[in-house]
């Protein structure tokens, strides 16, 4: 075969093995992933002229479309804005904007926003062993794109939180036009109501980057940043907020000075750093956003039950999981040093094998340069859980981890059980079988 036409073969058969393995024959306990309903998929399917489509242009105060560039948006511009109020309503915000095609990308237009309305280019954040995403660092998106200038939060590695205290004391010596909180590796709610006067006090518009905890957050558990006094929320709408791959910006106007922010990150947004903003994502995206309406509180519930659950189990078996004193968790994650059993990269490696998928994970007291084999592991429990583990389902899985962690059965051994595991939970609960069902049940 001609290797052009043969390359075509190689990645339609890839493509089709994958959607089995991780579909169907992997048990996903990757923390930054998210689990869409049959409902959800449908929906993509069904917005395949819109995938083919452009929308250049502005939005209003409201977070709605004001001006077009191009013709042919009557529709698009309804799907638009009624997105942007479904999420307006669900986080109970006066503004939104679903333009963006990314978490990182709703960063990029945050932080790039809010450094031309603070007119100050320093940024608080958490290190990047701590937790902070790559987009919040002078290593990445902040740094060596936006030219930002990182201080660090001061960061309890006992607590793994932010100290409130400490970092009070920096932002009054350091006065930046940011300050961030969220994270990857986020365990426990952050000091946001702590640090909104002292944030005032230098003039800092507070960003809260919830890529990871959205679907908690909608939920109704963790924590609700837009209350506790952040000015904007930054998220993708792929990991606990189960909705097609995309990004998004929450806030709310109040003021001549949030008026500057939001006009500034809507400049960031178009003509800065989008053309395409990739509408196909976006009815998908209002039927997740109904499912967390109906759903959102049970499966956020159910997560953050899990999580705690195998945090205590792995505990109690012996394993070094971080956060103890607090309980191990408040999240959908856990964190566990697994140093003495050969390192995160080891056993990440090895539970791969079994078809239990997660990632090796750099914990606060790593050398940060030790990417392939960090301390820890990082384990997100969302994806279990909507497929119906409940806390005895989620204690078996951890014995089956725990035999591979320890070196009890070989990977390849395991792999049969995980296999048997996952089948037992065939279904996504938690959200709507079909468009069909979604409809019938609003009651359309
Ligand atoms: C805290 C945080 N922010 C932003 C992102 C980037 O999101 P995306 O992958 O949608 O660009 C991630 C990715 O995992 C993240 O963990």
């Amino acid at each position: 075969m001609d290797e052009f036409f043969r390359l075509v073969a190689e990645l339609v058969e890839a493509s089709k093995m994958h959607e089995r393995y991780r579909g169907e024959e992997c048990i996903n306990l990757i923390a930054s992933e998210g689990l869409k309903s049959p409902a959800v998929k449908e929906m993509l399917m069904l917005s395949m002229d819109l995938e083919s489509r452009y929308a250049e242009g502005e939005n209003d105060l409201k977070g709605h479309v004001k001006k077009r560039y191009y013709q042919g948006q009557k529709y698009i511009t309804v799907i638009e804005n009624c997105v942007t109020d479904l999420i307006k309503m669900l986080f109970k915000c006066n503004w939104a904007d679903v333009r963006l095609v990314s978490g990182t990308h709703a960063n990029l237009a945050t932080f790039k926003g809010l450094s031309l309305a603070a007119k100050n280019n320093k940024m608080v954040v958490t290190p990047l062993s701590c937790g902070a995403h790559i987009s919040h660092d002078y290593t990445g998106l902040a740094g060596m794109v936006l030219g930002l200038v990182n201080i660090d939060h001061a960061y309890n590695v006992e607590e793994m939180n932010i100290d409130p205290e400490k970092s009070a004391g920096i932002i009054r010596a350091t006065k930046p036009g940011i300050i961030t909180f969220g994270g990857s590796l986020f365990l426990f709610p952050h000091p946001v109501k702590e640090l909104r006067d002292v944030a005032d006090e230098v003039g800092a518009y507070i960003v809260y980057d919830a890529a990871h905890v959205l679907g908690l957050i909608a939920g109704g558990v963790f924590q609700d940043p837009l209350r506790e006094g952040a000015d904007f929320v930054t998220s993708s709408t792929h990991k606990t907020f189960p909705g097609p791959q995309g990004g998004l910006i929450l806030g709310n106007l109040k003021d001549e000075r949030t008026e500057k922010a939001i006009k500034k990150i809507q400049h960031a947004i178009f003509p800065l750093s989008t053309s395409n903003t990739h509408l196909g994502r976006l009815p998908a995206l209002g039927i997740a956003a109904l499912e967390m309406k109906v759903f959102g509180a049970e499966l956020a519930r159910q997560t953050v039950k899990n999580a705690k659950t195998a945090g205590q189990y792995f505990y109690e078996k012996g394993l070094k999981v971080l956060g103890e004193s607090k309980g191990f968790t408040e999240s959908h994650q856990i964190a566990v040093d697994v140093r003495e059993y050969g390192g995160g990269g080891v056993i990440a490696e090895r539970l791969e094998e079994a078809n239990i998928i997660l990632n090796r994970n750099i914990l606060p007291y790593d050398d940060q340069s030790n990417r392939e084999n960090p301390s820890g592991i990082r384990i997100g429990f969302q994806d279990v859980t909507r497929r119906g583990f409940g806390e005895e389902d989620i204690k078996h899985l951890c014995d089956l981890m725990l035999q591979i962690i320890k070196g009890e059965r070989e990977p390849s051994e395991v792999r049969k059980d995980v296999i048997e595991l996952r089948k037992e939970f065939p279904e996504v609960k938690y959200g709507f079988k079909s468009v069909e069902e979604a409809l019938k049940y609003i009651g359309a």
